[in-house]
């Protein structure tokens, strides 16, 4: 991701020399002066999340102390952003604790893509914003054919997605509903009437997880007769069998971007956070 931004806004681009101690610490060193430049640092934060979150902020207090004036993180998927409040008694809320971690590291300003909550980012310490793959994904569906396909969210918070999707796609959007279950974590759908008989559905979410929330989703548009059924998010997680999970329960493809490489990450968000670096 690095070297395909480097190359559309031309910025020089300096190696980075990582590696994992036995006991499971890491070690970065950044070959290259960085003095008075103002940094970019790329570094998705997915599994092990832990340890690519260090990474970064091990990498903003190298590239500090080698003299750059400004850090700029682009983290194409943000971990711990779904905790962003406090839902029980005794809980922290983990993306402020993030926030607070990179702030002390010396980062200057971040940008990610489809965090979960907007919300979130305006308590970091730091201006930091989220771009959105939406219309990306959405176009790939129309390349393929689907024009004119609905856009549907898996709940109510995801509906803006789905709606960003309908933009491009010129069909009908709607939402399911979910709620979850703040102590085990279990979610169950309500099997809401939508017009999606006969038609090609794309189920649209920020995140595809254990793949739950689209396994339930998939079985109640089948129910209500939907001819074919897609689905796409920004970060596919994907954790153990979810994929196999998706497919078995009759989703045809699962398309996700490159903030977290894998089999289904067709869309690439270089060009969209290229352009958006070049904004700032
Ligand atoms: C939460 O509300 C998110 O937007 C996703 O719907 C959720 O993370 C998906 O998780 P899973 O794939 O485990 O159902």
């Amino acid at each position: 991701m690095a070297e395909k931004i480097a190359e559309s806004t031309g910025f020089e681009k300096v190696p980075v020399v990582s590696r994992i101690f036995p006991d499971g610490e890491s070690y970065v060193r950044l070959e290259g002066s960085l003095k008075d430049e103002s940094v970019v640092i790329v570094q998705t934060t997915c599994k092990p999340q832990d340890t690519n979150l260090i990474q970064l902020a091990f990498m903003t207090n190298a590239a500090k102390r080698t003299g750059a004036k400004k850090v700029i993180a682009i983290v194409p998927y943000l971990a711990y952003a779904r905790q962003d409040k406090m839902f029980l008694e005794g809980e922290n809320v983990s993306i402020e604790t993030v926030g607070s971690m990179l702030r002390a590291a010396g980062i200057d300003e971040l940008i990610t893509v489809n965090v979960h909550a907007e919300g979130a980012l305006a308590k970091f310490p730091f201006p930091a914003k989220t771009v959105t793959a939406i219309p990306l994904l959405a176009e790939h569906f129309v390349k393929k054919g689907f024009k004119g396909a609905f856009a549907l969210a898996p709940d109510k918070g995801a509906l803006y997605i789905a709606e960003q999707a309908k933009a491009l796609l010129g069909g009908e959007s709607g939402n399911l509903e979910k709620q979850r279950d703040r102590y085990t974590g279990q979610t169950t759908q309500s099997a809401k009437h939508l017009e999606v008989k006969n038609k090609t559905v794309i189920i649209f979410d920020d995140i595809i997880s254990t793949g739950g929330t689209i396994v339930g989703a998939a079985r109640i548009l089948r129910e209500q007769g939907a001819e074919k059924v897609f689905a796409a998010c920004a970060h596919g997680l994907l954790v153990g069998d979810a994929e196999k999970r998706i497919l078995d329960a009759g989703v045809e493809e699962i398309i996700s971007t490159d903030s977290i490489p894998g089999k289904t990450s067709k869309v690439s968000l270089a060009p969209l956070l290229s352009e958006t670096l070049k904004a700032l």
